[in-house]
């Protein structure tokens, strides 16, 4: 009965994800050296030698490094932060961050860009990484927007781990891909995992990612702008998306999920709470608690014990298959990564420790260089993306880390399909059906309990 809990179901599991993302052996390319990323900006080499250690404390004192003794310097940095996020263009190409992460939403939806469009084709978030890559060498050509206005995603150059490469560009040390933009709402202060892979470690590392790469930066950028840009936005109520969210970043209690008022809202609490499934009743509901084994804690945004992987409780990164039916749907736009010295390649008969993985977006595993866990079945790496927070979720669309899912709905059937795969018998059991079938009004429930979030 408990598929998911049997070695079984998780081998079945395993066999199916396997054949998604279609696996296979190869002898191990040459590997070259990391070749500098910043193809755009003439001020790469000197933005690159900044470095900033890590854990290093917010509102140090610039140069000098220590803490500022003016009673008035927190206030100062923190308007100045606002005029970093929200004016400073570091001598780029115009933008800002405000360009990417509104003040509402923390985020761009295509109706927003849109609307910027018919409003000024000469916005900075057109620019750029914003613009459409028509000649497939991965950079936009900053004349067509196509993509922007349709899906509102950005062109990222990811860095490849050591253990990566690109199969048919085996010299590639950084790979394009478009992601949508993640909403700057609650991160800042309350999550610890940073971009939709996890590859930075710091607010300022990200910001100053961000100035060099999308922004374009030919200014030098100091230390103390990035910390003052990463103080603005753990503190300004526009990054939270409710009080009661901001009041618990300060040391508050943590907020609870919403108790639902409409029968609707209720049953939809059922698959967030954190409970196991009940096996009080026949068959057992699996649906209990469904979304809340991913979606825990005060943001929603980790694992609890009841997932039924071999992970531990609060664990962040998982794959719930956006990636696999993306390279279904849209074989021409995946690539085959080759990922070497893989200690668990088990799976695919031949053990040289080469795994390849098929994907338009591998995700974490081009940052931890490992995408061996579909033997272990802990699903946290290959196609595996931060568990996204779900607090004010109703405001932030579209969703999933290509911005695939246009509106809740959308979710909810992408959930449908994706525990219909994960719920299903193992193969020797062909007579039971998945346990998971998300109904039309399961569906609504959902949805109507996640716009109830804040
Ligand atoms: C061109 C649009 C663009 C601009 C400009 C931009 N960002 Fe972003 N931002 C993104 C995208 C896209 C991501 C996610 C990328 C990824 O995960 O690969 C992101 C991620 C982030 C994240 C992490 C969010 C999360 O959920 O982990 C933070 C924080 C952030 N940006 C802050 C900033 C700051 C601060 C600036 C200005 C210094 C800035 N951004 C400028 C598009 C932009
Ligand atoms: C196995 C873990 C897991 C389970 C179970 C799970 N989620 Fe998720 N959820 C994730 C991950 C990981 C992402 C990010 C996926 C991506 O972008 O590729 C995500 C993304 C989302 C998003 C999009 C958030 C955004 O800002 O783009 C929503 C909404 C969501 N989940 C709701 C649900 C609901 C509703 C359920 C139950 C029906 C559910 N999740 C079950 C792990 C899970």
């Amino acid at each position: 009965m408990r598929r998911w809990l049997t070695p079984g179901g998780l081998v079945c599991l395993a066999v199916v994800l396997w054949g998604l993302t279609s696996v296979s052996a190869h002898n191990v390319p040459q590997m070259r050296q990391v070749e500098g990323w910043y193809r755009n900006g003439p001020t790469a080499t000197a933005l690159a030698t900044l470095q900033i250690p890590r854990g290093a404390p917010a509102l140090a004192g610039g140069t000098t490094g220590g803490p500022v003794s003016n009673g008035l310097g927190p206030i100062r940095d923190f308007l100045e932060g606002r005029r970093l996020f929200e004016r400073e263009t570091f001598g780029g190409n115009g933008r800002t961050c405000e360009t990417c992460h509104s003040e509402t939403t923390g985020t761009v939806s295509p109706e927003d860009a849109q609307a910027r469009f018919r409003k000024n084709r000469r916005d900075p978030l057109f620019v750029h990484d914003g613009s459409d890559d028509d000649d497939g060498d991965g950079f936009g050509d900053g004349r067509h927007f196509t993509r922007m206005k349709s899906e509102a995603t950005v062109l990222m150059r990811i860095p490849l781990h050591s253990n990566v490469t690109v199969k048919n560009d085996p010299a590639a040390r950084v790979v394009t891909i478009a992601r949508g933009i993640p909403t700057t709402l609650n991160t800042p202060a309350l999550d610890k995992v940073l971009m939709l892979d996890g590859r930075q470690e710091t607010l300022e590392d990200q910001a100053l990612g961000a100035i060099t790469d999308h922004a374009q930066a030919t200014r030098p950028v100091q230390r103390r702008e990035l910390e003052q840009i990463a103080a603005f936005q753990k503190l300004a109520p526009r990054f939270f998306t409710s009080f009661a969210l901001e009041l618990f970043s300060l040391g508050g209690p943590a907020p609870r999920l919403p108790l639902g008022r409409t029968d609707s809202e209720k049953r939809g609490r059922r698959f967030f709470e954190d409970l196991p499934p009940d096996f009080s009743v026949t068959p057992p509901n699996f649906k209990v608690g469904a979304c809340a084994a991913c979606h825990s804690g005060p943001l929603l945004n980790q694992t609890n014990q009841f997932l039924p992987l071999p992970v531990p409780p609060g664990s962040r990164f998982q794959t719930v298959l956006v990636s696999e039916f993306s390279t279904l749907r849209n074989p021409a736009k995946a690539r085959t990564f080759v990922f070497h010295n893989q200690v668990n390649d088990v799976l695919d008969g031949n053990q040289d420790g080469i795994i390849e993985i098929t994907s338009t977006d591998p995700g974490h595993a081009l940052i931890t260089g490992e995408a061996d866990d579909i033997a272990n079945g802990t699903f946290n790496q290959g196609n595996a993306f931060k568990i996204s927070p779900l607090r004010g979720i109703r405001k932030t669309g579209p969703y999933f880390h290509d911005n695939s899912a246009k509106t809740l709905e959308d979710v909810a059937e992408h959930y449908r399909q994706f525990f219909l795969i994960v719920s299903d018998a193992p193969d020797d059991d062909p007579d039971q059906g998945p346990v998971i079938v998300l109904t039309d009004q399961d569906k609504k429930d959902i949805v109507a309990f996640l716009k109830l979030l804040e």
